[in-house]
């Protein structure tokens, strides 16, 4: 089986083979092979600006990035000499160009795009898709999905931890135990920010290794004015995204601290960034139980500075990396939409309500063939 995923950062499409047996909580994964690759820099511009797209570029999109993704999924079966109809199953989350939360009575509205049919022609596989509509349709977010996988796989440990992704957004679950409910939701910015200032300061698509932020200095007053942002205060379940913590944020910023340095700016981001994922943990989580450990994946852990910067944040809680439970962090979350496909084509739900905020559990996805 294949897992899908271009994130908000829209870097690249992450391509995960996997074999898979059983479901539910007796689900077995063995990884056997991940790539990812890149976006290129007008892809990944166009899917940037989100919701100023037309109608006729959202169409567009949908079928070049299916075609991008059918590519990526094709390399990676061959990376295990696997060809076209030898794949059973693909699990493909697409690209999301728009999200937007529920608030007050207006439910969430949410948008993948990469259509299925290129990648059904490509890999002659089953493919699922479109995995967060069924939970925005029975009053959910769409998001977060990663806790399913989340309690799968740390569910045994035998004591609470906080398993804590750094994709453009952050998200955090708190697991107890395989049947446990979790706690699940957006903290925030992870590398969103950090990013957006990259490709417009550095002509770069990140601050490799969080160099650039290290020599910069902290704007407190920024920072702090950054943390009163009202999505803080909201209680979980909640989900964000590039709409509150993207470009526009940056271009407000920009705009009152013209000359700011770039280091500066980055430094700033940074520690606003590691406040706002602490505070979420110190607010909503440790009042439940608190955490041993935080496992950190997503790209965010390459991220030197954010992650130096996290560790002596939130000591003495350590800071590990999913790979120290033998799950690679760049590739945890293609591995989840293998294991949600694997578990729709059982009939069986994917969200976690307690996670999404849904009425109830609902079998996610499309089937596609
Ligand atoms: N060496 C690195 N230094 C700094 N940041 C990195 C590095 N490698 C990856 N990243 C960050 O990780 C992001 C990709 O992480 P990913 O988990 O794919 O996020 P998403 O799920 O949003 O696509 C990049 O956009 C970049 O911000
Ligand atoms: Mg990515």
């Amino acid at each position: 089986m294949i897992g899908l995923l271009s994130g908000t950062s829209a870097d690249g499409t992450d391509a995960a083979l996997v074999r898979l047996s059983g479901f539910g909580s007796a689900t077995r994964i063995e990884a056997v092979a991940f790539l990812t690759v890149p976006y290129p820099s007008s892809l990944r511009a166009r899917v940037l600006r989100g919701p100023e797209l037309s109608v006729e570029e959202v169409a567009d999109l949908s079928l070049e990035i299916g075609d991008v993704f059918a590519q990526t999924a094709a390399a990676v079966a061959a990376a295990a000499d696997l060809g076209h109809g030898e794949i059973d199953l693909v699990g493909s989350h697409g690209q999301t160009v728009f999200h937007r939360p529920r608030r007050g009575n207006r439910p969430a509205s949410t948008l993948q795009v990469g259509d299925p049919a290129p990648i059904v022609a490509r890999t002659g596989a089953v493919v699922v898709s479109d995995f967060r509509t069924a939970d925005v349709a029975a009053g959910g977010e769409g998001a977060p999905l990663a806790p399913l996988l989340d309690r799968l796989v740390f569910g045994g440990l035998g004591r609470p931890v906080v398993v804590l992704n750094l994709g453009g957004i952050a998200n955090v679950t708190l697991v107890r135990g395989p049947e446990e409910p979790v706690i699940a939701f957006d903290t925030g910015p992870a590398n969103s920010l950090l990013d957006g200032v990259a490709r417009r300061e550095l002509d770069a698509p990140h601050d490799r290794d969080g160099r650039e932020a290290a020599r910069g200095s902290v704007h407190s007053e920024l920072s702090n004015r950054l943390l009163a942002n009202p999505y803080f205060e909201l209680s979980p379940p909640k989900s964000t995204g590039r709409e509150t913590f993207g470009d526009r944020l940056i271009d407000d910023v920009r705009r009152e601290h013209a000359t700011l340095r770039t280091a500066d700016l980055l430094a700033t981001f940074t520690q606003f960034t590691v406040e706002s994922i602490a505070r979420a943990i110190e607010r909503f989580v440790s009042p439940v139980a608190r955490p041993t450990e935080v496992i950190a994946s997503g790209g965010g852990v390459h991220n030197r500075t954010l992650m130096d910067a996290l560790r002596q944040r939130l000591d003495p809680i350590p800071v590990t990396t999913s790979d120290a439970y033998g799950v690679d962090p760049d590739a945890k979350e293609a591995i989840l939409f293998a294991v949600l496909a694997n578990e729709t084509i059982h009939g069986r739900p994917g969200n976690l309500p307690e996670a999404t905020g849904a009425s109830r559990a609902v079998v996610l996805g499309r089937i596609s063939a």
